[in-house]
């Protein structure tokens, strides 16, 4: 492209239907110089406010759905940054009539329909690798809780009950297992199942994985074993983990046929996402001792709570609270990751400036590169300059001018807006 004339952010039509389009097409020359990003679900802006308040105006919404969600939002937001607690359909995704970007402060993206976003010239985001060592860390305490059962012999302790003598001990501690010599059966050998393959290896687990988006060769790096059926590793495994993302081919791959499939007595253990197992049938299992005993970071119904759970009256369930991922670290460093993708978003071009765009061959198929502030500018060393709010220095691909108004730097205007419930339709 000629770097020396402005281009023209005008989009291509969509090949299928253009009138079906909401947006309109991007008027040339700059928008609005600090257009308007909101995080959807959540209040707390701090770690975002830094890195964004020289480029965008930041409201926060705090909405559990889009009824929820502000007027002025939903006509003029330009980007949005969402947790796992909002969900957005096509028909949620129609409501926004400016949006260009949404960035998911986490790594799954199965509550965004990326492929309606992307038709609708929305591009998607998510931050993939914050929390990989803490979930694989997680995985591997829930593991061991299941084979030594830490959880619930200190349960007991704290519950009064005094446990002497070898009889004693060993009805207390029945269940637990050695870990030497098993099978770990890990579905899904993507960026966690692999964390999670490393340090399994390390207690002398027989590491097996399944996962039929891969091509050969990963088991000989990893020096792991691979079966290219579920069945297979449901019959090898004496413990299965999930590390699959959850899409359209996988909801419930953990049923009442496919645990019939496990060997008797097996551990389950899912820190993906609830919608992979089915808890009826989980339920069932672990009543009848099918399996063994299962811990779950991640639920069919989020918040989780045992009142409404089928998995209520298991005594051999351990549940944590989608807590996984979590660290003050993990958790600082995924927000600044986040503010850092939106702020490539308004200075760069979307979706060339994204590290992590999830959906660009939906969105690519019905939308050319640009930006969403008529950021196409001409590159001008001039404009460069240098901020010590940004967490990833070097990150912008397209230096970007309304950096060039010193102002903004040393004299940021505080533009964080409440559009929550005072505010809500
Ligand atoms: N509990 C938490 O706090 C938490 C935090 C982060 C991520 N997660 C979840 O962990 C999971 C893994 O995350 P990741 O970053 O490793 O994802 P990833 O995309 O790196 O890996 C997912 C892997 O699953 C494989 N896969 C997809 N469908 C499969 C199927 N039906 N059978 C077998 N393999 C399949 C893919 O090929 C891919 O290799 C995701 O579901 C994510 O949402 C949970």
């Amino acid at each position: 492209m000629d770097k020396g004339k402005p281009q023209l952010p005008i989009k291509r039509p969509r090949f299928d239907n253009p009138t079906m389009s909401i947006r309109g097409p991007i008027p040339n020359g700059p928008m609005h110089p600090r257009p308007l990003v909101a995080l959807l679900d959540g209040r707390d802006c701090s770690v975002e406010m830094p890195i964004l308040k020289d480029v965008a105006t930041v409201a926060f919404c705090d909405a559990q759905s889009t009824t929820e969600i502000h007027e002025k939002v939903l006509n003029e937001a330009v980007g949005a940054l969402m947790w796992h607690s909002i969900t957005l359909r096509k028909e949620d995704l129609e409501k926004f009539k400016s949006l260009r970007v949404i960035v998911r402060v986490g790594s799954g993206h199965d509550n965004v329909d990326i492929k309606a976003a992307g038709e609708l010239g929305i591009a998607v985001c998510n931050v993939p690798g914050y929390g990989v060592e803490e979930v694989a860390d997680s995985t591997i305490c829930l593991v061991l809780n299941l084979y030594r059962r830490t959880y619930w012999l200190a349960n007991a302790l704290k519950e009064g009950k005094k446990i002497s003598g070898p009889e004693g001990l060993k009805e207390a501690a029945t269940g637990s297992a050695r870990i030497r010599g098993d099978t770990l059966g890990i579905v899904g050998l993507g960026r966690i199942g692999t964390a999670v393959a490393l340090r399994a290896k390390v207690f002398g687990f027989n590491v097996i994985f399944y996962d039929p988006y891969l091509p050969d060769g990963i088991e000989k790096s990893l020096g792991i074993t691979r079966v290219y059926t579920l069945q297979d590793l449901l019959f090898q495994s004496d413990c299965v983990s999930l590390h699959c993302n959850l899409n359209e081919h996988n909801h419930h791959l953990i049923n009442d046929y496919t645990i019939k499939q496990m060997r008797p007595g097996a551990f389950l253990v899912n820190t993906a996402r609830g919608g992979l197992v089915d808890e009826h049938a989980l339920a069932a299992a672990l009543k009848d001792g099918r399996i063994r005993a299962s811990a779950l970071d991640v639920h069919e119904n989020e918040p989780f709570s045992f009142t409404n759970s089928p998995l209520k009256d298991c005594p051999n369930v351990l549940c944590t609270p989608h807590s996984a991922f979590f660290s003050d670290q993990s958790v600082t460093e995924l927000r600044e990751m986040a503010a850092g993708e939106i702020r490539r978003a308004i200075v760069g071009r979307i979706p060339d400036s994204l590290r992590n765009c999830v959906n660009k061959e939906y969105f690519t198929a019905a939308y050319p590169a640009d930006g969403m502030n008529g950021s196409g500018y001409p590159y001008n060393p001039m404009n460069v300059h240098s901020t010590t709010i940004d967490p990833h220095p070097g990150a912008h691909v397209t230096p970007h001018s309304t950096l060039g108004d010193a102002n903004h730097l040393s004299k940021p205007e505080s533009s964080e807006v409440d559009m929550t419930s005072n505010m809500k339709r």
